[in-house]
Parts: structure tokens; sequence; C-alpha cells
């Protein structure tokens, strides 16, 4: 006797969600074909929160994730009416579709509207990577995780220190420890990354030979003086010999034409694909970021990283000696980019590559 299949919905929709969901997606193919008689039926929904090329639909062709079967188109826009135009249209696809449980993914407005849309359907919420703090509410991000970890059941925490975290704010039930999902992207496609990426011969680099830097964070971005003085860091960095490439987020592109900031002096190039960005990290000298991403992959790769923000929710990275907080102070920011600076080898914190088959076998031991 076949059962009835269990229906999933995963929702995505900012450029680290893609890969967030790629293990995952790939975990539950993986079950469904040994495991014909207990299928997971996946359904993707796309807030469409990125939207150019670069932001999103390389990620679907490089890592062959499935096409999503609701593109929601919502785009840009105001916190409110991003978030806003996101809960109803999901809403009408959750009433549609009536899922078991709904999957969401990190902490961008299309996690927090995506675990309320489904709570207030009384449809199970799980959040990947729960448990994550920075204890900053200015973030838009901290209000989106501390909000979707207190609305949602099954809670998949990558490290031992989120656990901790919603201990702390009274949340027991429902928590797993399962691994970091970007630790088992990294490790799934490295190895693929290296035979096909083209991006070192491409931009002219040598190994270990340049800085590459990622800035997009709001709190950095959407302030003239802290955008400034990273420049002026970037480009210090650049004069003392080192080059320093920069994938320009679409948000910082905008803000340095608003402000007409000068880049002379960096390489900027547009937002890279997944296998073209771990290449490029995997050979830099030093990663300059202030990507909540960018900063754990430099520890898998254990590349020495300079966040430019004052705290981090990844403070692993930085009790390892790995990566220092250094805000957008130019001196700081120079000096430990060029600073030769090794970490130790910590006790491992981020699983075991297994998260996504983790979270698979939780599912379908709750949903029996
Ligand atoms: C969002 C997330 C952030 C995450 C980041 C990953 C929120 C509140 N923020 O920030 O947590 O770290 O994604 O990259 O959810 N734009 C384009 N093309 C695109 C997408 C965006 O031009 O495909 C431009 C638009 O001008 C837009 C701006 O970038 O207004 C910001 O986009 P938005 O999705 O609001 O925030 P991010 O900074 O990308
Ligand atoms: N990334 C990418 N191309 C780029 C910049 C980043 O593929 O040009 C990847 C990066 O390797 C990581 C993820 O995007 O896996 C991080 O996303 P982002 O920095 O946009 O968001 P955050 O992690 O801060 O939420």
């Amino acid at each position: 006797m076949t059962n009835k299949p269990l229906k999933l919905v995963t929702i995505v929709g900012a450029r680290p969600q893609l890969i967030k969901a790629a293990p995952v997606s790939n975990a539950i193919q993986r079950h469904n074909s040994k495991n014909p008689n207990r299928l997971i039926y996946e359904i993707l929904i796309h807030t469409g929160q990125h939207y150019h090329y670069e932001m999103s639909q390389v990620f679907f062709d490089e890592l062959r994730l499935k096409a999503p079967d609701y593109y929601l188109g919502v785009g840009s826009g105001t916190h409110g009416y991003q978030t806003g135009e996101m809960l109803k249209r999901i809403e009408e696809v959750l009433i549609k579709e009536e899922p078991d449980l709904v999957l969401v993914y990190g902490d961008t407005n299309s996690t927090l509207a995506g675990a309320l849309a489904a709570s207030k359907l009384g449809i199970a919420v799980a959040h990947v990577e729960a448990g994550l703090r920075s204890f900053n509410r200015k973030m838009p991000e901290e209000i989106n995780r501390v909000l979707t970890d207190h609305i949602s059941d099954l809670l998949f925490c990558p490290t031992p220190k989120a656990v901790e975290n919603l201990q702390r704010e009274g949340i027991t039930k429902g928590v797993y420890l399962v691994g970091d999902v970007m630790y088992d992207a990294a490790l799934q496609y490295s190895k693929l990354a290296g035979q096909k990426s083209r991006i070192l011969g491409q931009l002219g680099l040598k190994p270990k030979q340049y800085a590459l830097a990622t800035i997009h964070r709001a709190e950095n971005v959407d302030h003239p003086e802290r955008i400034k003085s990273i420049l002026t860091g970037l480009k210090a960095i650049a004069q003392s010999g080192l080059p320093v490439v920069l994938p320009l987020h679409p948000r910082t592109r905008k803000q340095l034409e608003t402000l007409r900031l000068s880049t002379n002096g960096l390489y900027v190039i547009k937002p890279v694909s997944y296998l073209d960005m771990l290449v490029l990290e995997k050979n830099a000298r030093v990663i300059i970021t202030d990507s909540g991403g960018v900063q754990k992959e430099a520890f898998f790769f254990r590349i020495p990283c300079v966040t430019l923000r004052e705290e981090t929710e990844w403070v692993e990275t930085v009790e390892s000696g790995w990566n220092v907080l250094v805000g957008c102070d130019p001196i700081r920011i120079l000096n430990a980019a060029l600073e030769t600076r090794l970490g130790v080898n910590p006790p491992w914190f981020y699983g075991d590559g297994q998260a996504a088959k983790n979270i698979v076998s939780v599912i379908l031991n709750i949903f029996k």
C-alpha cells in the first residue's frame, strides 16, 4: 500500500535562501528515490524578493534547484510593503495547497512572511537556521529571526549556541540540533565549483594574491558615513598592493550611485554565481564582509575573515580567531586585512555535512 505523500511547502526569495534550500531539496529527492512508499511532495514558492538574474535565476541553473511552482513577483519595497505583499500572496497559495508543513530559511522578510502566513492558517512551520541572535534589534534580520522562531513548531538549529539562545527565550519544544545546511552546500558543491568555475582566469587573479569583499547589510549601506568609511578602508588595502575584488550587491550599487561615491582602485564586478563565489573565497588571502553566509564560508575554508560589523550571530568564528569584528573604521579594516592571522582549529560547530538529511529524518518522524 502506498501512503499519501507528505506535502511540504518550501519558501525562498533571497539569494542565500536558494543556497540553503538546495541541500534540503537534494535530501528530499534522495529520500523519495529510495522510499517510493513514503514520498515527500515539495512545492516551491519564490516570493520574488530577489529577481535579477545574478541574484536568483543563476542559482536555479547552477545548483539544479527545482523551478518554483509559484513565483510571487513581490520585488523590492519598504519592509511593510514587501512583507505585507508576501503575506497576502503566500497565504493564497497555502490555502489552495493545504500543505502539512511549511519550511522557511534564515532571517529575511521572505522568512517572516512565510512563517506568519502559515502559522495564522494553523499550518506547522519549520525554521531552518533557528536560534541565531546578534542581540541587535536595529537589524531587520534580528526582528525576522526572533519572530519566526517564536511562531515555529520545528526549530532546526545549526549550532549548540543557537539551541542555547532559544532556551534562554523559553523555547525548548521542537528544537533540533541538526548542523548547518550551508556547510552541507559548501561540501556538496565544492568539487563542482573546482571543475566548472573559470572565475580566477576570467578576472586575472592569482591564488592568495587578492582580498575578496562583499557589502550589503542595510546597517552599513544605508548610512552614508558608514559606507564611505568602509570604501576608504577597502581602497587603503588596494593601495597597499593587495587587489580587492568586490562583487557588488544591488543595494550597494544603488547607494553608491545615489551618493556618487567612486570605487576607483577596487575591482568591482557583478554578483557572482555560487560556484564562482566558492572558488573566489577558497583562493582569497582574506575575506572582508558584512554577510552572514560569507563569514561562515570563510570559516569553513579556513580563510581569515574581517567582518564589517560590531557584532555577529556566528560567534564561534570569532572565538576561534578566524574572524575579527572591525565595524566600519578604515584603519581597523586595513590593519585587520593585512595582518597575517591564522585562527586555531577549534572544535567543529557546524555539523558533519548531513544537516539536510537530519532535517528530512526529523520531519519524517514527526509526520508519521
Ligand atoms: C535581503 C535581506 C538580508 C539578506 C540579503 C541577502 C531582508 C530584510 N533583508 O537584503 O537579510 O542578507 O537579502 O542578499 O529581507 N535589488 C535589485 N535586484 C534584486 C534584489 C534587490 O536591484 O534582485 C535592489 C533593490 O534596489 C532593493 C535593494 O536591492 O531595494 C535591497 O533588496 P532587499 O531584498 O530589500 O534587501 P537586501 O539588501 O537584498
Ligand atoms: N554569494 C554568491 N555570490 C555573490 C555573493 C554571495 O553566490 O556574489 C553567496 C555566498 O557564497 C553565500 C550567500 O551568497 O552562500 C550569502 O548571501 P548574502 O551575502 O547575500 O546574504 P547573507 O548570508 O548575509 O544573508
